[in-house]
């Protein structure tokens, strides 16, 4: 127990955080671009937030999330997914008083208890963005503008885009009706799940990860064919902005989300080759959850990836760019006597811009050029007794394997000039 890390989780060690603050790096350049400014909520919340942004009866709720009472008797849950928290801090802190679109975007790790397997994890991380207080379906399509954008400036290609309407509460009732008269001759066959969700929420049976729910499900009417006229029309504007934009998709009318804060689009980016977890991304619009929240009713529409899935998928078409460790300019300190003046040094060269290291074992020379070969140092800098009674290093070029004895004093001179 004590060296193995909780089910589930990840320790991403240091030769892997440099594919980490790539997708940052990109992020934040690609959200500049188009004006979503960062937000950092905290990893946990009330947890009445999530019970009542996700919905009672979806799988987060019901059985996914990390939830315990505090030394103060409150109930807590880890996050197991940001929007609801976006939505608590916009309202909080009033983000909507000094603009009609507040446009945020964050990066973290979220946590849910599923069963662990390839790209579904119990600790997770998701880049996500939110676009609140505008109901224009351009905002729709900016925002999945912008999703296509993150994967295809990954270099990733094959990815599908996923577009349904899950219509609003105007138009729900008459299609859960149809769901209900549609379902209740096989109910009696399909999970628990479905059984105590057909009265409450029968939409959720469309998303039900039951192998013989979703045959017997694959015949269900569609939502699209129950639409209100605004539904209708909204949907359609999506479809023609995207199209303006150039962005392909695919409809999906049996694509329905795993969380019920939704209203009219909703959407997700596939990478087949994942297997049962090919949604690298999802999301769509919210128009009821700040009320649902206190505040006044306000639209709002947002997606989140996961940034474990397009690793993997990364991974998989070989783009991940190599991260370069290498060191600049390796000290190899000889003896007892010089070791202060090859920290001197150590410090004035890092002080200088320069990655630097030294040995602080005292190995012998042979195993000190071994480790400066390891750390690929494109200089080493020797420096032994003689050396420091002649203030000067032996200064070795590692690619050329040509040395030169000059003083310390013009040293870092010398370095700049050569690493120009
Ligand atoms: P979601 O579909 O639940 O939506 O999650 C979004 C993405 O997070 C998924 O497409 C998937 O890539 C990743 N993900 C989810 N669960 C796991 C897991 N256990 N392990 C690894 N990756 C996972 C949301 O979370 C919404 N908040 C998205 C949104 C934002 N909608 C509007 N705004």
């Amino acid at each position: 127990m004590l060296t193995k890390a909780p089910r589930g989780t990840k320790d991403i060690l240091p030769d892997k955080v440099g594919n980490w603050l790539y997708l940052e790096n990109l992020i934040r350049k690609l959200c500049g671009q188009y004006g979503y400014r960062e937000i950092r909520t905290p990893i946990f919340e009330h947890t009445e937030l999530f019970q009542r942004g996700i919905g009672e009866t979806t799988d987060v709720v019901e059985k996914e999330m990390y939830t315990f009472t505090d030394r103060g008797n409150r109930s807590i849950t880890l996050r197991p997914e940001n929007t609801a928290a976006a939505v608590r801090s916009y309202l909080e802190n009033k983000l909507y008083a000094d603009t009609n679109l507040c446009k945020l975007f964050y990066i973290g790790s979220m946590f849910r208890y599923d069963r662990p397997q390839a790209g579904r994890y119990r600790e997770f991380h998701q880049f996500g963005v939110e676009a609140l207080g505008e109901a224009n379906p351009a905002v729709d399509a900016e925002i999945i503008s912008l999703a296509v954008q993150f994967l295809k400036d990954l270099g990733l290609k094959d990815i599908k885009l996923l577009l349904n309407s899950v219509g609003c509460p105007k138009c729900r009732p008459v299609y859960r009706q149809r769901l209900q008269e549609f379902f209740k001759p096989v109910i009696d066959e399909m999970c628990d799940d479905c059984k105590s969700r057909y009265d409450r929420n029968p939409m959720r049976l469309l998303d039900c990860k039951n192998e013989k729910c979703k045959e017997l499900a694959q015949d269900a009417p569609a939502i699209t064919d129950c639409l209100c006229d605004e539904c209708n029309d909204h949907f359609h504007k999506v479809q023609e902005f995207l199209t303006a934009a150039g962005i392909e998709f695919e409809l999906d009318p049996g694509l329905v989300r795993g969380l019920d804060y939704y209203t009219k689009t909703a959407f997700e980016l596939k990478y087949v080759p994942l297997g049962a977890q090919s949604a690298v991304l999802g999301g769509g619009r919210y128009d009821g959850l700040i009320e649902e929240c206190g505040g006044k009713s306000t639209p709002a529409v947002g997606f989140a990836t996961g940034l474990e899935r397009v690793l993997l998928a990364l991974e998989m078409q070989n783009l991940l760019p190599e991260t370069n460790y290498d060191t600049d300019v390796f000290i190899v300190a000889l003896g007892d006597a010089v070791q202060a003046k090859a920290f001197e040094i150590l410090a004035n060269l890092r002080r200088g811009g320069f990655k630097a290291a030294m040995d602080f074992a005292g190995r012998s020379m042979k195993a000190q050029m071994k480790q400066a070969n390891k750390a690929n140092a494109k200089f080493t800098i020797i420096l032994g007794e003689d050396e420091l009674q002649a203030n000067s290093v032996v200064l070795k070029n590692m690619n050329e394997s040509t040395q030169e004895t000059i003083s310390i004093d013009e040293l870092l001179n010398k370095l700049t000039t050569l690493t120009k």
